[in-house]
């Protein structure tokens, strides 16, 4: 019997780890499953283990509004180390970037409990965009002693970095294992929030930002060049699910508040989000986890940012790297908006972030590390 812990915070990684967790438990004659939450998200956190029927076994409540990145790592840290001094794992599953993320392996590594990075091995090469996202994913990269990388680019940066090639599994993201579960062509919008938008008769624009590179100028940007489009096409409106950060949300009421077909709604549960993901027509966003879902689903994505550590389906011509100026928003929305090749060049469906079946891989690699009893999973290509 091994003692796996799953250590996560934010939206993004529950919903990418809860695929993981499911799957550890399956193997409840092999494998003690404890999940350990920081919750440095507090509602944006509970509205995904609610999906999933994921109940913490440890929830540091450690979210505070206006939480600095001292703040998390230092909370987080402390709630940690009396965690796992209790629980002494066997394994703590850590996912991508996050300050939580950080915090889980170093905690980890004082406790010389070994690391397993889901997500591992994405990278920008610039250690300020995302801040500090490039900065928690290296270093936890540095601790880990298994590195579950997505793609076979990601697992090609671990190698440039000298990890060992044995200790990389190529496994697929297993954000696409939870979207395949969640969207479904038949899905009823039940949310209030949603019901007065008119996807039968006019182009729905799908917007998020919350990069903290983002905050202040670069989303005032962003918002005027989107104010323009929809004032200019008719057909057009926006659904911007708000991110809780109060920083965004200051920009966003000063900018888009009380305009005719922008729908500024509070941040969706999982299962309403993808389904209104493949009902849009279009994706503007600054997410990572957006951009790897939307090509999926053969939806167009521009990406509001310089940077992204995703160039895979940059290369299979889904995603546009497009930055914030706002010109430059503008006439890329209004170009997708008007010429109808340019959309349908950017629509194909495309995979290259996974198959549905990447928690059974780390699942597997798992237990073929910790106790010898499966084989090593076969690659992701
Ligand atoms: C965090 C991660 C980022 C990830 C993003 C996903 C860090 C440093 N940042 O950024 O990598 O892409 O989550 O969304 O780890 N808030 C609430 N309720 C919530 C969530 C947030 O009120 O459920 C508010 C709080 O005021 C909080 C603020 O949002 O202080 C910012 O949250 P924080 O986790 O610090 O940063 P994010 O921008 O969410
Ligand atoms: N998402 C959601 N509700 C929303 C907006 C996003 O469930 O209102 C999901 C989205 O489908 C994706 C994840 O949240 O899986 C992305 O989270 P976010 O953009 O906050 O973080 P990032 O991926 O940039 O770290």
């Amino acid at each position: 019997m091994i003692k796996v812990m799953a250590v996560f915070g934010t939206r993004p990684e529950v919903i990418k780890m809860a695929p993981v967790v499911l799957e550890l438990k399956k193997h409840v004659h092999s494998v003690e499953t404890i999940v350990a939450v920081t919750a440095q998200h507090r509602q944006m956190l509970d509205q995904v283990l609610h999906l999933f029927k994921i109940k913490p076994d440890y929830d540091l409540d450690i979210m505070a509004q206006g939480q600095t990145l001292f703040d998390i790592t230092s909370r987080a840290m402390m709630g940690l180390k009396e965690v796992l001094e209790r629980e002494k794992p066997d394994l703590v599953l850590v996912h991508g970037d996050t300050t939580t993320t950080f915090a889980g392996a170093l905690a980890s590594y004082y406790e010389q409990v070994p690391v397993g990075h889901v997500e591992a091995g994405l990278r920008t090469g610039d250690i300020y965009s995302p801040f500090p996202e490039e900065m928690n994913r290296k270093l936890t990269g540095s601790i880990a002693a298994f590195h579950f990388a997505p793609t076979m680019r990601a697992k090609e940066n671990l190698l440039r970095e000298n990890v060992n090639e044995r200790s990389v599994y190529v496994t697929g993201n297993t954000v696409i294992d939870a979207l395949m579960k969640t969207v479904r062509h038949d899905y009823d919008f039940a949310d209030e929030s949603l019901r007065s938008v008119d996807f039968e008769h006019r182009r729905v624009i799908l917007l998020t930002t919350h990069r903290r590179e983002n905050l202040g100028e670069p989303m005032r940007h962003i918002y005027r060049a989107l104010r323009s489009i929809v004032n200019e096409i008719d057909d057009t409106e926006i659904v911007f699910p708000v991110h809780r950060n109060p920083l965004v949300r200051k920009v966003v009421n000063e900018e888009l508040a009380g305009l005719d077909r922008i729908h500024l709604i509070e941040p969706l549960d999982y299962e309403p989000f993808a389904n209104l993901m493949s009902r849009s027509y279009l994706v503007l966003t600054d997410s990572g986890g957006i951009q790897e879902e939307a090509p999926s689903l053969g939806k167009p994505v521009l990406v509001l940012r310089n940077t992204t550590e995703r160039p895979e389906a940059v290369k299979a011509g889904t995603v546009a790297l497009i930055g914030t100026e706002k010109d430059v928003v503008y006439n890329m929305t209004k170009h997708l908006l008007t010429d109808a090749a340019a959309y349908s060049a950017m629509s194909n469906a495309v995979n290259p972030y996974g198959d549905g079946k990447s928690s059974e891989r780390i699942v597997q690699a798992i237990l073929h590390e910790l106790t010898g009893s499966r084989s090593r999973p076969d690659e992701f290509l």
